[in-house]
């Protein structure tokens, strides 16, 4: 199934849900919200910010997560050190990924680039294997640019 409409979508109702409102805090967990609820078979969708060198849990939908992830580690830790995009097809053959829920088998992870710093990343995991393809990387890419460009004043 072609998954291109669906983020056309999400990225129309995302302009929508930002417009006029500058706190990033309400503008993540809405993001966080309409991502959850608009793609299938997912578990989780949230963010994690950059603070003084590790990530710290932001807004998100699904079960509570682990707090801090440590630069580097993780796939959330990876894509924010490599400042790129990570599809994980099986969570269990990806070295290192940190099991905040035992259901979780496919993730993506989005790094957040504001300024040429990785400020934090955007985290979809499924309960399905091989959920995420790159349509689903490039979706969520524009969706985190409409959320960066939204603020460029990063705090
Ligand atoms: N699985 C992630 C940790 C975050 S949770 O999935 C919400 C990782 O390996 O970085």
């Amino acid at each position: 199934m072609d998954r291109r409409p669906v983020y056309h979508e999400l990225a129309g109702q995302l302009v929508a849900l930002l417009d006029g409102e500058r706190d990033l805090v309400a503008n993540a967990a809405n993001m966080a919200a309409l991502i959850y609820h608009g793609l299938r078979d997912l578990n989780w969708a949230g963010f994690y910010f950059a603070r003084d060198g590790e990530l710290v849990l932001g807004p998100f939908q699904g079960k509570p997560a682990c707090v801090r992830i440590a630069w580097g580690k993780g796939v959330c830790g990876s894509a924010a050190s490599r400042g790129v995009s990570i599809v994980v097809p099986d969570v269990h053959e990806f070295p290192g990924h940190i099991a905040c829920d035992a259901i979780s088998r496919s993730e993506l992870v989005v790094p957040l680039l504001s300024g040429g710093w990785v400020v934090g990343v955007l985290d979809l995991d499924s309960p399905r294997l091989a959920r995420f393809d790159e349509a689903d990387r490039a979706g969520c890419e524009r969706l985190v640019a409409i959320l960066l460009a939204h603020h460029r004043d990063w705090p």
